[in-house]
């Protein structure tokens, strides 16, 4: 299986075909998602909320991205692996970003990182790149801002707005990103964005006119669930399989099977050659007889 480069990213785009991301977290969701063909696996830092059980993505660490990083890079072969720059590994200078980006190619040999953010961001995003770093771009709605956002809310609803979110993902383009993720906006705007670009748009919740689209590896299989247990998906996610109430089921069944004692059977265990069980059952005896 040949792996895919980051120029085949534009290629596509060129070729208008579709291009095809997901995220994942660890070794065998990255090889199910590889097997299956996917162009791209991002090691999103929504991990804070489908790994880790937060609220929101500001809570996850560098050393957690890289943890689960390197976790997914053993279980791609083909695919793009892309990782999240979380909150706090970009924001307090150039070097120091740098510097951070830098741990996620050596330790976890991604393809690029992806930043959210653009304006005073594209600067620091040009850092990056300068360094040698591939970037994937991040603009919309962007969760490690959305205090600053009024929320997890869409974007570029206004034309101030949507004209705002033209001129950032120029920008982007021009800082040398190799694509740009688009979320949360309206379809309008990500068709006139990808129209403007060379470089692909990866829209998650930004209609079907971008150049591919992402989505989270819980939200799209039912593994998404609340703190108090509920499904909670946002408007934009397809949901493709039911695997929760799978693994519920799955569950279950093992439960009651423990408790009847119906497992393990005789062919869950590991059979003694006769002449040792003879030779087990006169040490026992042996062992009984000595006893006080
Ligand atoms: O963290 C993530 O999973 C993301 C995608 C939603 C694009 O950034």
């Amino acid at each position: 299986m040949m792996k895919l480069t980051l120029g085949d990213l534009t290629a596509l785009k060129q070729q208008r075909q579709k291009i095809t991301m997901i995220t994942a977290y660890d070794a065998p969701s990255a090889r199910l998602a590889d097997a299956a063909g996917i162009d791209a696996i991002l090691v999103g830092d929504s991990a804070a909320m489908t790994v880790f059980g937060y609220d929101q993505t500001t809570a996850i660490t560098l050393d957690d991205m890289l943890l689960l990083a390197r976790a997914a890079r053993r279980g791609t072969t083909r695919a793009l692996l892309v990782a999240d720059m979380p909150f706090g590994s970009v924001q307090v200078s150039d070097a120091e970003t740098v510097a951070n980006a830098v741990r996620f190619v050596k330790e976890a040999g991604v393809d690029a990182v992806k930043i959210e953010g653009a304006g005073a961001m594209t600067r620091r995003i040009a850092a990056v790149i300068d360094a040698g770093i591939a970037v994937v771009g991040h603009i919309g709605l962007t969760p490690q801002s959305a205090n600053q956002l009024g929320g997890y809310k869409p974007q570029g609803r206004t034309a101030d707005a949507a004209a705002q979110l033209l001129k950032d993902a120029a920008a982007l383009e021009s800082a040398g990103c190799v694509a740009v993720v688009l979320e949360a906006i309206p379809p309008l705007v990500a068709a006139a964005i990808t129209r403007s670009l060379a470089i692909p748009t990866i829209g998650i919740g930004a209609g079907v006119e971008c150049d591919g689209q992402v989505l989270v590896w819980h939200d799209m299989l039912g593994l998404s669930t609340s703190v108090d247990g509920a499904l909670k998906l946002p408007k934009f996610v397809k949901q493709y399989a039911e695997l929760g109430n799978e693994i519920v089921k799955a569950v279950q069944a093992y439960i009651a099977d423990v408790q009847a004692g119906r497992f393990p059977e005789p062919r869950h265990t590991y059979a003694m050659p006769d002449e040792e069980r003879a030779r087990f059952e006169k040490a026992r005896q042996d062992l009984s007889a000595t006893k006080p």
